[in-house]
């Protein structure tokens, strides 16, 4: 897609977690269409800022970064009124940050369980919080959550993600309902496997638990759930992320949509 078929350019796109994985790769989709890029992750303060003057010097766009923690709502507050300070305003936002921690419930840390829900949930009920505003008066606007197809189905181990991620599909959906009329769509994506950081520690843990290789160990976990043998590459998120930033996209909006490999058509 060329930046005149998209109409993209000059808009702002503010992507959580895009110093890795998939919010990296759709960072760099969206920078492509001309996008301006508010970068975002935990990252140290100077590697940010070198990874957002890489972006401006090869897109030709303006770029701002935070490292703000997401368990932190004041912190989301601040990342976010310093983003529309620097760039202007926010027209594409994409809740993606998240992590992972696999346990069974009974012994699933506390701690973890509120850094997933604040991270992977409440996060995205903050960010949006503040951004909808802006995007109301320009009655246009993209957010985009990044779920799972643990949003839509769950798996044994995972508690705290599948409750998040659930609890994401929800979110989108009534902030749909109450957007409609403004020219702001609002979907939530559900990757199945994705090669990302995000997951080699459930193959690193197969691959010993096995005496595997980590390459056979990652064809287990991926074929264990999902009849496409393979795993998704980052930047194919980000592709589906700007055809729902496109006009053709307008009329999709409340929708979790999975891109599993068939994982959810069981
Ligand atoms: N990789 C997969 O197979 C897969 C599948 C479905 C959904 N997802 C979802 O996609 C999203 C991106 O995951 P990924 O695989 O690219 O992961 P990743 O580990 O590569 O990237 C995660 C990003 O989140 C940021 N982050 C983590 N904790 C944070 C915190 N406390 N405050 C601020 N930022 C924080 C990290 O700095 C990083 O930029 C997540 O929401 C994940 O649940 C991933």
């Amino acid at each position: 897609m060329s930046t005149l078929q998209t109409g993209l350019k000059g808009k702002v796109a503010l992507i959580t977690g895009s110093t890795s994985g998939i919010g990296l790769a759709t960072a760099h989709v969206l920078a492509e269409q001309g996008c301006h890029i508010v970068l975002h992750g935990l990252m140290d303060q100077d590697d940010g800022l070198s990874l957002a003057s890489e972006f401006a010097a090869q897109y030709q766009i303006n770029t701002f970064f935070s490292n703000a923690d997401l368990r932190d709502a004041n912190c989301i507050h601040e990342f976010i009124n310093n983003a529309v300070n620097a760039l202007g305003s926010i027209d594409i936002l994409v809740n993606n940050a998240g992590i992972q921690h696999t346990q069974d419930v009974t012994n699933f840390p506390i701690e973890k369980w509120n850094d997933i829900i604040a991270i992977n949930l409440s996060s995205a009920f903050h960010t949006i919080q503040k951004v909808v505003p802006l995007m109301a008066k320009k009655k246009w606007g993209r957010i985009i959550n990044i779920a799972s197809v643990h949003g839509l189905v769950a798996s044994a181990n995972k508690v705290a993600y599948c409750a998040a991620k659930h609890g994401i599909i929800g979110l989108t959906k009534v902030v749909a309902i109450e957007c409609a009329e403004q020219g702001i769509t609002v979907n939530a994506i559900c990757p199945g496997w994705v090669d990302t950081p995000l997951i080699s520690k459930q193959i690193d843990t197969i691959a010993t638990d096995k005496s595997l290789s980590y390459e056979d160990a990652k064809y287990q976990l991926v074929t264990s759930k999902q009849p496409l043998p393979e795993m998704l590459i980052p930047r194919e998120i980000g592709e589906f992320v700007l055809f729902l930033c496109g006009n053709a996209a307008r009329g999709i909006t409340g929708s979790a949509l999975p891109m599993d490999g068939a994982w959810t058509a069981q």
